[in-house]
């Protein structure tokens, strides 16, 4: 069992407006008083400044959902790192599948994501998951192996500084959460892969995502080498995500 205080990060997705964000983080606020796992918001890019202030002097650290590959310059609709930054981005999403999927991002693209998190102080929450095809296919071992191995690859000396998120691509809003066996079974591949790089393996956490719920949080975070979670639905209303980041006490 690792010694990692938990971390619960909803990730809002494309949800919100300034009037629900500022509902949402009032309830939050108000239920959360001094939590025993380590809390994040990742945030649509246009809500970071609002979030910004919204979560000053709480528990709550702000996330981004994304962040650029390249440092500055003529890369129309990015954001880039040091912006973040400016905004008080503690952590960053880098290659959720639905980036992957829609938008065509690659490992190496995630890899580069990562470093550029990682050069401006930021923490990029590493996301690699498997399709159903592939978990039929017996591939899921090979596919997040090959995920993760492109960020150790590019963040060798400082991949200790990484979180990753086991999100099955299966289980992600379908409501089909992975049983803790299926996802610990995953966490520790992906445990042993960063021992290969890194004496610091065992601090790194390893999130599970995937229909995270305050029912099924519980058992999920009981398991070895899950260390937190990455929620998407249940992170949108305050009582669901207070419930769930209960489970992680
Ligand atoms: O990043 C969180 C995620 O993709 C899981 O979403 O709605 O299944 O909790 P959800």
């Amino acid at each position: 069992m690792t010694q990692i205080k938990k971390l619960i990060a909803g990730n809002w997705k494309m949800n919100g407006s300034l009037q629900a964000n500022a509902a949402l983080l009032q309830g939050l606020r108000g239920g959360l008083g001094q939590p025993a796992c380590n809390v994040a918001v990742a945030v649509p890019a246009p809500y970071l400044a609002q979030v910004q202030a919204l979560v000053a002097g709480s528990s709550i650290a702000l996330a981004a959902q994304d962040v650029s590959q390249h440092e500055s310059g003529a890369y129309t609709g990015e954001t880039s790192a040091a912006m973040l930054r400016d905004f008080g981005a503690r952590y960053v999403l880098v290659g959720h599948s639905e980036r992957r999927q829609y938008h065509g991002e690659t490992d190496a693209v995630v890899a580069a994501k990562a470093q550029r998190a990682l050069a401006a102080g930021i923490t990029p929450i590493v996301c690699v998951g498997e399709t159903l095809e592939q978990r039929e296919a017996g591939q899921t071992e090979a596919v997040v192996k090959r995920q993760l191995a492109a960020v150790i690859q590019a963040n060798g000396h400082c991949i200790s500084e990484i979180v990753v998120a086991y999100e099955p691509v299966w289980a992600i809003g379908t409501g089909r959460t992975a049983t803790p066996e299926q996802a610990q079974a995953v966490h520790a591949v992906l445990r042993a892969q960063l021992a290969a790089a890194t004496e610091q393996a065992a601090r790194i956490p390893l999130l599970y995502g995937g229909s995270m719920n305050a029912a099924n949080a519980a058992q999920l975070l009981a398991q070895p080498d899950i260390d937190g979670g990455l929620v998407g639905g249940a992170s949108l209303k305050a009582e669901d995500f207070l419930q769930t980041i209960a489970a992680a006490q």
